[in-house]
């Protein structure tokens, strides 16, 4: 099936805040479910600012299957040192159950990454946890190094990473993916992920 990968415009706003909102649920059962600041001001954060941007993945029938954004990184982890280049911070990726494993991530993190540097973006943060399976080892695959790893209340385990901004190899934004054509692999990533996270 061929997948189209779109940045978002304005009219799509309300689809891609209600994607985000079911998505996240769903990987983070029992969080606030008030809409996120990010999405409650979608237009300011990821179409109007430089610093912004936001890609949606569609399946034929038009539906949103995957998304991914940057926005403009907040400082707020005294213990990060993110250098002095633009940084931006990665953040809202989800890929539905039935379209893991076949490449779809990677290739929405390479369009985002073209976006990213013809932004001029110097740098890209996030975070993540070693409970959400593959999410660290995804992460490293995309280049990204481990900076630090900080216990919290609310959160838990959280493991901050980072990589620079360089430009991707170019590539179609349709592609053809072959879809899972079982349950996504639950292969024991946490397990996989708190081992690396010992090793670092
Ligand atoms: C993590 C997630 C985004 C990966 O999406 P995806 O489209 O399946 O990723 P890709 O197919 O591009 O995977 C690329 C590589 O990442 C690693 N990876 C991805 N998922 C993995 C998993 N469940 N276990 C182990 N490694 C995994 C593998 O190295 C994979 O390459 P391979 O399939 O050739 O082995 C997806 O599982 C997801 O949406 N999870 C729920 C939300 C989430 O955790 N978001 C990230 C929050 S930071």
């Amino acid at each position: 099936m061929v997948i189209t990968i779109r940045r978002a415009t304005r009219s799509q706003i309300p689809e891609i805040v209600s994607y985000v909102m079911a998505s996240r649920a769903k990987t983070f059962p029992g969080q606030d479910e008030a809409i996120l600041p990010d999405l409650a001001r979608f237009k300011e954060t990821y179409i109007e600012n430089p610093d912004g941007c936001f890609l949606t993945a569609h399946d034929e029938d038009g539906q949103i299957v995957a998304a991914i954004g940057y926005l403009a990184y907040e400082p707020r982890f005294p213990q990060l040192d993110l250098g002095h280049e633009r940084v931006v911070e990665v953040v809202r990726l989800f890929v539905d159950p039935s379209w893991r494993r076949a490449g779809l991530a990677s290739r929405l993190f390479a369009e985002l990454t073209r976006h990213a540097h013809e932004a001029g973006i110097g740098r890209l943060y996030l975070h993540t946890h070693p409970h959400l399976p593959g999410a660290i080892r995804f992460w490293q695959r995309q280049g990204f190094a481990i900076l630090d790893i900080q216990e919290t209340t609310g959160w838990g385990t959280v493991v901050h990473m980072s990589r620079l901004s360089e430009a991707p190899l170019s590539a179609s934004l349709e592609v053809d993916f072959v879809q899972n054509a079982g349950p996504p692999k639950l292969n024991g990533a946490f397990a996989a992920n708190y081992q690396q996270i010992q090793s670092f």
